[in-house]
């Protein structure tokens, strides 16, 4: 069938909310990954599920790619029309639609702000913790597709610890609801948890039904500077050891930090000579005694560490603004050089271990990396920078380097993505944590949902 076909089937599906405008293709062709760019051939705003699923229906028999995207705030393309077709945006999916104060449940679309969500639940005092440094414009929506995490993950759990039910559009049309509105389900196999983190692959999440719990009234913030960075690795482990589950738990090197205050031109933290990293720390409840005593285990034993002197934030302007800090790491890096983000996860107590791995091989292959990241979940960002590097050596010897890194984290028992997903950018290394025979059994699992491979097609295999 012809281009002009497809326009007018899919105008009849959602009206005016089919866009062909180079300016609009332009828009959506990008997510936050590097600077990767893939024009569709429409971009469909569609209202309810059934619009979805007639879209589905028609792009399954016309074999048409079909890409979901939410707010583009992906690290590792998922989002992005590699194969051109129908980008399917769930922008008008916006709305929040039950909070459920008697069994702390909300009900939501996917197109909902996270941080919106995390608002509009906190009024009634409940909470919605998992916070991906993106979480002002990132959507519900694609926190589910990537069970996003966040600096909150150390205490409470990633996306998928909370997401109860789900609303969902196969690629083949139907719409189905994968579990139910239940804290305890051993009912059949868990298609939740299936769709969760499955980046768009497998079906379109129409409506979502998540867990919530009280809101802790309290919490203290403290930055550590370390002067040796693998040893603010080391203490990591350490605190966990000494019983206390800090809220946050936050490692950045140097640079990370010095690029940020750049970027945000917020120096209100000096920043000494003898600094390599630091630690940010926060914990929380509902009892300020029982955190001071906390913070007081935790100074017990960075005594054993060689830090310089620690700032306990002593306003929530302070609080923020070291918060924010943190978060704008990644923009701040994007804005010094070309780069590429490794995601890599290890048990918490081989972090020293991947961060002196990492410097070995930058080493060897002549890059400089910035990491920072969510060191309590042993969670480290590996931002590998192309500053002085040739583009032979950037595109042709650093896959390589990569490769040694991630061999690395599989030896420390680890794996290649903790919260960014596979997308298109990793797909590529997944020969060396999965053998064969998983990967065959994720490709058989993707042919069952999806036949025609319409959906999202091209993505983490
Ligand atoms: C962060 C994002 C990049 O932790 O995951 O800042
Ligand atoms: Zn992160």
């Amino acid at each position: 069938m012809s281009a002009s076909n497809h326009f007018h089937a899919f105008n009849r599906i959602v009206g005016n909310r089919c866009f062909t405008d180079h300016e609009i293709l332009q828009e959506y062709s990008h997510d936050e990954t590097e600077d990767l760019s893939f024009l569709p051939n429409y971009v469909l705003k569609p209202e309810t599920p059934e619009e979805i699923s007639s879209i589905l229906k028609y792009c399954n028999e016309q074999k048409i790619p079909v890409t979901p995207a939410g707010a583009r705030t992906g690290l590792s393309g998922g989002a992005l029309p590699i194969n051109g077709g129908v980008l399917l945006s769930m922008e008008r999916f916006n709305k929040i639609l039950e909070i459920d104060e008697k069994n702390h449940q909300v009900t939501t679309e996917p197109g909902v702000i996270t941080q919106v969500l995390q608002e509009a639940v906190k009024e009634k005092g409940l909470f919605y913790p998992p916070d991906p440094a993106s979480k002002g414009s990132c959507f519900i929506g694609g926190n589910i597709s990537e069970n996003s995490g966040g600096p909150k993950a150390v205490k409470y759990g990633v996306t998928k610890d909370y997401v109860l039910n789900l609303e969902v559009v196969l690629p083949t049309g139907e719409i189905i609801w994968t579990g139910a509105n239940v804290l305890k389900n051993a009912t059949g196999y868990n298609l939740t948890q299936l769709i969760v983190g499955s980046e768009g692959t497998l079906a379109v999440v129409t409506k979502i039904v998540l867990k919530l719990i009280p809101h802790p009234t309290y919490d203290l913030l403290m930055l550590v500077p370390f002067k040796s960075a693998e040893k603010a690795c080391e203490a990591v482990a350490d605190i966990f050891r000494a019983g206390i589950t800090p809220s946050g738990l936050e490692f950045m090197e140097r640079n990370a930090l010095l690029w940020t205050q750049e970027f945000t031109q917020d120096h209100s933290i000096n920043v000494a000579e003898d600094d390599e990293a630091h630690l940010l720390i926060e914990v929380d409840g509902f009892d300020p005694d029982v955190l001071m005593v906390e913070c007081e285990k935790i100074m017990n034993v960075l005594e054993r560490y060689p830090t310089n002197e620690v700032l306990f934030a002593e306003t929530v302007a302070q609080k923020n603004s070291l918060w924010s800090l943190r978060r704008k790491v990644g923009e701040a890096v994007k804005t010094q050089s070309i780069y590429k983000e490794e995601d890599t996860v290890v048990p918490r107590f081989e972090l020293p271990r991947l961060l002196r791995l990492v410097k070995t091989i930058g080493e060897q292959y002549g890059f400089q990396s910035v990491c920072y990241g969510h060191a309590g979940d042993g969670n480290l960002h590996v931002n590998i920078i192309k500053g002085n590097m040739t583009d032979d050596q950037w595109n042709n010897e650093l896959s390589k380097a990569i490769r040694k890194i991630f061999e690395g984290v599989k030896e420390m028992k680890g794996t290649i993505s903790g919260e960014h997903g596979i997308g298109i950018v990793q797909k590529s290394y997944m020969d060396i944590v999965f053998p064969e025979v998983t990967l065959d059994l994720m490709r058989s699992i993707k042919k069952v949902f999806d036949p025609n491979e319409i959906l999202n097609p091209g993505k983490i295999f």
